[in-house]
């Protein structure tokens, strides 16, 4: 990055600071490094930042594009430019009387249709009206997709357990390993179960190979076509793809190319929630993801979560060189959050050229990795403890719960709160020492074991409060990372919309497949010949 701000910020970067000193002589850093929004507050004081650091930060996005490119977005400007799509996902949440104009069409009035759909197929299915082919009711959902075709409901179905009230139980089959598919029907019957193959290009290998899979599991059972086409429905915006697949048009529900696969949870790609929590619960999500986008759109640089979660990160990749970013939710229902976030962040931000092709020299996204706490504490925090590396860690934790065991709930809590705090603080030598003395330990074993039993401390981290874990405030949580990478997008100046990073792989993958399979034979570099002879050899 180059400008006078991030000159000053690089300089910055070389002076030391010490978080413990920091909280020390600031008994206001707490309140000084903390905001609010719909509830929810982020204590970001245990960052590497000074007030003249922050300063510069907010200078950074002031002077940045972020405005113009932010209202583009609302706007539903075509800012994908690589491949001339609208990044409008933001308008499957705006209020149902906002005008929504692109290319001519009325954007609401398709958003209504699609919803009005799944909205009818959710009360037939809850309310167990939607039959089988031998006349039974529904039991079971099977949902095909993959990436952001899958893991957005699958991530907030487990988020909102307890808002779960439907009848039909969701099963969901992502990757080509057959043993997902197999696995996932073998407990089932085909005749009270529906299939929603969700695939936004209707082209994706692991999608179609298993929506084939489950096709001929009906097929094997006696089910004939016009069975099938009872059973199976479908979300895209390849509907002539869906159509020849077999899925009857009155199945289909649309996508569109104005929101990309990883912010499609919105959509129809959203129906397995839907189904689960209920229309009135579904809203309340979508309600939430809209409060953020207006506190996005609206609030002062300084106040903005987005952004300052969104300064910190690049402070941490491009200020001090971090390569990593922890996510770590203490709670169960949050533990696929990291996976979802993963796709969100490092499938948007991972680049290395700028909007107009030319190579960036800075460093772009993290290393997305986290679980829910407290089991990370238990397997990898010693790393982040004591190791060099300096990885900086979400904490999120929903202050209320819908368990009856108040007791752990104020343990996780603590465990949340003491594993930011110790990050921060670390422990001295002189303090090992002197915990070795008073355990009634000798000098010689205190200083013997002092260097293994301090931690350096000052580790960055943030924290933040949920009210509770609600469709509402789940909503909003998604917003902010969404809109997170956006703003972290805008400061390095990439599109984060697209993907072509990830299309090299699957073209390679089909001559390997089709000598595999021994369909064609092809020549490869010596190691790839080399696992496919082995492989072939069994
Ligand atoms: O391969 C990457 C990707 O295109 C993701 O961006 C997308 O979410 C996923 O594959 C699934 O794509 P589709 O919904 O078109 O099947």
């Amino acid at each position: 990055m180059s400008s006078a701000v991030w000159s000053e910020l690089a300089a910055l970067a070389k002076a030391p600071l010490n978080l413990r000193q920091e909280f020390a002589e600031d008994p206001q850093r707490a309140q000084r490094f903390t905001a609010k929004a719909l509830g929810i507050t982020l204590d970001y004081s245990k960052n590497l930042i000074t007030q003249g650091i922050w300063q510069q930060l907010l200078q950074l996005a002031a002077q940045s594009p972020l405005q113009a490119k932010r209202a583009a977005m609302f706007a539903g400007d075509k800012i994908n430019n690589t491949e001339d799509r609208s990044v409008w996902h933001v308008a499957l949440r705006a209020p149902a009387d906002q005008p929504l104009q692109l290319d001519g069409e009325d954007l609401q009035a398709q958003i209504a249709a699609c919803r009005a759909q799944m909205y009818a197929l959710v009360e037939q299915l809850n309310s167990r009206r939607y039959l089988g082919y031998r006349g039974e009711p529904i039991t079971d959902l099977v949902w095909i997709g993959i990436g952001g075709s899958l893991l957005g409901p699958q991530m907030a179905l487990e988020a909102l357990t307890p808002y779960n009230q439907s009848p039909v139980k969701v099963h969901f089959a992502g990757n080509i390993d057959g043993a997902v598919v197999s696995d996932v029907v073998k407990p089932l019957n085909p005749a009270t179960t529906l299939v929603f193959v969700a695939s936004k290009s209707f082209g994706t290998e692991e999608t179609k190979q298993n929506a084939l899979a489950v096709r001929q599991w009906f097929l094997d059972s006696g089910a004939d076509k016009a069975a099938i086409a009872q059973h199976f429905w479908a979300t895209s915006s390849n509907i002539k793809a869906a159509a020849e697949f077999g899925i009857d048009a009155s199945h289909i529900l649309p996508m569109w190319d104005w929101v990309g696969g990883r912010y499609s949870l919105w959509s129809a790609i959203g129906f397995p929630l839907c189904l689960t929590l209920g229309v009135a619960q579904f809203e309340n999500l979508l309600a939430g993801a809209r409060d953020m986008d207006t506190h996005f759109r609206d609030a002062p640089l300084e106040q903005n979560l987005p952004v300052i979660l969104a300064l910190l990160g690049v402070w941490y990749i491009n200020g001090l060189g971090c390569q990593a970013q922890a996510l770590l939710p203490y709670s169960h229902y949050l533990r696929l959050l990291p996976s979802y976030v993963q796709q969100l962040d490092m499938e948007s931000n991972g680049k290395s050229v700028d909007v107009n092709g030319a190579a960036l020299t800075d460093a772009t996204a993290p290393v997305i990795w986290g679980d829910a706490g407290t089991n990370g504490q238990h397997a990898y925090h010693q790393l982040l403890h004591q190791s060099a590396l300096a990885v900086p860690a979400d904490f999120i934790l929903p202050v209320k719960v819908s368990h009856h065991l108040a007791d752990h709930h104020h343990r996780l809590a603590a465990h949340c709160f003491a594993q930011s705090q110790a990050l921060m603080q670390g422990k001295t030598i002189a303090e090992a020492k002197a915990e070795v003395l008073a355990q009634g330990g000798s000098a010689a074993q205190a200083e013997f074991l002092a260097p293994h039993k301090a931690s350096p401390g000052n580790k960055p981290s943030n924290t933040l409060l949920l009210p509770e874990l609600s469709p509402y405030y789940l909503g909003a949580l998604i917003a902010l990372y969404e809109h997170k990478v956006f703003v972290q997008g805008v400061l390095w100046n990439i599109n984060s919309f697209d993907q072509w990073g990830v299309e090299l792989g699957k073209q390679l993958s089909t001559p390997i497949y089709q000598v595999l399979s021994d369909a064609a034979s092809h020549a490869f570099d010596s190691s790839t010949e080399q696992l496919i002879s082995q492989f072939k050899q069994g």
